[in-house]
């Protein structure tokens, strides 16, 4: 049962987020890609929830976030939608459907927003995607920065160690922050960077910073569900802090359930018709 009756919701928006960095309060983001899911995150009183294009990892196992297509985004996104009555829904803009060209970058955005009924769109880049974001920022489209680790650009990184541990690549870090804002983006993700320059950045600008292994000075934290959940085993770097172990409460349960039927246990009489 929701925490939250349709009535009394009052819903997260924009401003919402800007008040919280302002007050001081913290800002919990997490990631979903479903119905099922998205309404008990929404109902946990998530203040963001992305629509992540590791959906490419999660959901269809891809070894990165590059396949996944504008659709495949849409289908998850709306599926995340139809869930949410407080939550402030953010979508991924796929790797290949925004850094071509501005336009094209405009009409992902708009598809996304048209179709799945998403609150905002993520980019990833700074001075290089800056038309785009701009672009989408002039129809009216809440954007969300993300700087750092990006993975839509793991081939040209090679590795998905810390970024900006280098001086050069931590003042480009700080000034396409800047920029971001500049432009009006509403937010940033900064992801694996070290923690003091997460911190320069969170009181460099006045738009909220929500940090993913960027330390405890940013204005909030984002984690990928299935990771914190321990439904993905295989992925264990310092910045996750696993929150259940779900891949053995769930591998138990199948095997009970496989265990039952087997032994004709399941379904006994009081469960027949
Ligand atoms: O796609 C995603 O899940 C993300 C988070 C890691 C911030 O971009």
């Amino acid at each position: 049962m929701s925490v939250h009756s349709s009535a009394s919701v009052k819903r997260i928006t924009t401003h919402t987020l800007q008040e919280m960095k302002h007050r001081g309060e913290k800002i919990s983001m997490l990631t979903a890609y479903d119905y099922s899911m998205a309404k008990i995150v929404d109902a946990a009183g998530m203040d963001i929830i992305l629509v992540g294009d590791s959906a490419s990892n999660v959901m269809a196992g891809h070894e990165t976030t590059l396949p996944i297509t504008l659709d495949q985004m849409i289908y998850h996104a709306s599926a995340v939608v139809r869930a949410v009555k407080r939550s402030f829904v953010v979508v991924d803009i796929p790797f290949g459907s925004y850094q071509g060209n501005s336009s094209e970058a405009l009409r992902s955005a708009i598809r996304i927003m048209k179709e799945s009924g998403a609150h905002s769109v993520k980019v990833e880049g700074g001075s290089e995607i800056k038309e785009s974001v701009v672009r989408i920022l002039s129809a009216g489209v809440p954007v969300m920065g993300h700087l750092g680790l990006t993975p839509q650009s793991i081939y040209k990184f090679g590795t998905y160690t810390v970024r900006a541990k280098e001086e050069a690549e931590a003042n480009k870090l700080l000034e396409d922050a800047k920029m971001l804002e500049a432009c009006g983006c509403f937010a940033l993700v900064l992801e694996k960077i070290p923690a003091a320059l997460a911190k320069k950045v969170a009181e460099s600008v006045s738009i909220p910073v929500i940090g993913i292994g960027a330390g405890p000075d940013v204005d909030g934290q984002v984690l990928v569900m299935h990771d914190m959940l321990g439904i993905t085993q295989e992925f264990k770097p310092r910045f996750l802090r696993q929150y259940a172990d779900l891949q053995k409460t769930m591998m138990e349960a199948f095997q009970n359930y496989i265990s039952d039927v087997k032994n004709r246990d399941f379904p006994n009489q009081s469960e027949s018709y």
